[in-house]
């Protein structure tokens, strides 16, 4: 423990860990502002955090020295569903696995997924009755997860998106849950929330090894999903592709990873929208003029700037990913202290969006911020929505794309102003950044 670093005062046993919980963004944003560029506190006993507030140090530990630290322990708890992914596995491991699916993220191959995902949003605004309320966030959820489970595996899916998607929603609450409980009770005792996770957890693994098998077997390895791209993938050093085991893992992974934090982003664009008239109407102007009428493809996103200034001040405000952590393994220096094997330093995309040092009126959306140089102006890690060094967002331009399609599909045919629009919305900082209570909106369809 490093006793030069100061830090909020804490209680005599947990330390900060009750005023972190009570709010865990208003405790992080004022630990910043009245403590510097590293601040110290303690969860329980000996638990040691050091929150890191400076860009240049969050680069140092990301980028630069990145080989000192691994995930912290919080992502342990979900390699009970997603076992050893990407998102989980560590060193030399993570490289290999990380190489060998990079191919597929990039972006003139998920160019391909543009139309999937117009048409489950056509066909979800299709069910919408104009004037009907509806809870926008669970749909922003639902529609996310069918383009995932779709772009995943195209025609092989035999269970069904709603058999799917049921059982992984299971196993995201178990996992969220879960990472949030004090009490850890092994997935082998038979409480009714172990239960239900096992068998969504055996529904799951019992579509997605059929859907390798029947691959494997046809020798169909076809990469025109993400499961072929999987399957086709060989390590360019030994020629050697993934185990079932592996693909598997990694499918899950991207269950886990690619949707949720999506479908918030959209949630709160969504929110934003219905208490910015000005902005909405600059929306609309703008899908008029570049799309006349037409449905939004691909091609088209480049050229609505407005689009994606909205989508890039959403994930300033209300970045879905609002805090990552990484734990020491060897001693390690930043920015001028030493940091010792078990301690946990904490970057957090909300306090870093919102520090009035690289935004002027940071609480305010103002998308047109986005439009000139503002990326260019600040330190790169004032703004890391996706992470950053090698565990960066594998699916950055697909959720980017994913987020324009979407949002200039629906809004160029609905307004969804907020059904109770006296009713605050306050964002829930569990393992992502989610309205509390969903986002009920009035349907209003534009003629
Ligand atoms: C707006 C949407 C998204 C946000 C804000 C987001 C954010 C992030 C962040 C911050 C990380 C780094 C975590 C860390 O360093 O500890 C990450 C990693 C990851 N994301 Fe995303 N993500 C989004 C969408 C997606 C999508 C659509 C996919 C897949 C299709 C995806 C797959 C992954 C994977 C596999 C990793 C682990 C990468 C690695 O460790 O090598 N994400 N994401």
């Amino acid at each position: 423990m490093n006793l030069t670093i100061p830090g909020p005062k804490g209680l005599p046993v947990s330390g900060n860990l009750l005023a972190f919980r009570r709010d865990p963004l208003g405790f992080l944003q004022e630990a910043a502002s009245e403590h510097g560029d590293i601040v110290h506190f303690r969860f329980g006993p000996t638990r040691h955090i050091y929150l890191l507030t400076n860009p240049e140090h969050i680069k140092e530990v990301l980028v630069v020295k990145h080989e000192h630290f691994r995930k912290a322990k919080g992502l342990q708890v979900a390699k009970v569903v997603v076992g050893e992914g990407i998102l989980t596995s560590e060193g030399k491991k993570h490289l290999r696995q990380r190489r060998l699916m990079q191919p597929a993220f990039h972006r003139e191959r998920i160019a391909a997924y543009g139309q999937t995902m117009v048409d489950l949003t056509l066909a979800m605004i299709e069910q919408w009755r104009d004037g009907e309320e509806i809870d926008v966030h669970d749909e922003m959820m639902k529609v996310t997860l069918a383009i995932i489970t779709k772009t995943m595996f195209g025609k092989g899916l035999k269970e069904g998106v709603d058999k799917i998607g049921q059982a992984i929603e299971v196993g995201l609450h178990y996992v969220s849950t879960k990472a949030s409980s004090f009490i850890d009770i092994p997935l082998s005792v038979p409480t009714r929330s172990n239960l239900k996770f096992r068998e969504a957890a055996e529904t799951l693994d019992k579509a997605i090894y059929a859907i390798i098998d029947e691959r494997r077997r046809t020798g169909n390895t076809e990469r025109t999903d993400l499961l072929g791209m999987l399957l086709a993938a060989r390590d360019e050093d030994d020629g050697t592709g993934m185990t079932d085991k592996q693909v598997r893992d990694e499918v899950m992974t991207i269950f886990l990873a690619g949707h949720e934090t999506t479908a918030n982003t959209m949630s709160w664009i969504w929110y934003l929208l219905a208490t910015h008239p000005e902005a909405e109407k600059k929306l609309q102007s703008e899908l008029d003029e570049v799309l006349g009428g037409r449905t939004p493809t691909v091609e088209d996103i480049p050229r609505l700037a407005y689009v994606n200034q909205i989508i890039s001040e959403a994930m300033r405000l209300y970045p879905a990913a609002w805090a990552i952590s990484r734990e020491v393994v060897d001693e390690v220096d930043i920015g001028g202290q030493t940091f010792h094997p078990g301690e946990t330093l904490m970057m957090s995309q909300y306090v870093m969006h919102r520090n009035p040092k690289y935004y002027d009126n940071p609480d305010q959306f103002l998308p047109e911020r986005f439009a000139g140089d503002l990326l260019k102006r600040i330190p790169s890690f004032a703004y890391f929505p996706f992470g950053g060094g090698p565990r960066i967002c594998i699916g950055n331009n697909f959720a980017r794309m994913e987020a324009a399609l979407l949002l200039a599909a629906i809004a160029q045919r609905c307004r969804l102003p907020l059904a109770n629009p006296e009713r605050p919305v306050e964002p829930e900082p569990l393992v992502t950044l989610r309205p509390k209570n969903g986002l009920p909106v009035r349907v209003e369809k534009r003629s």
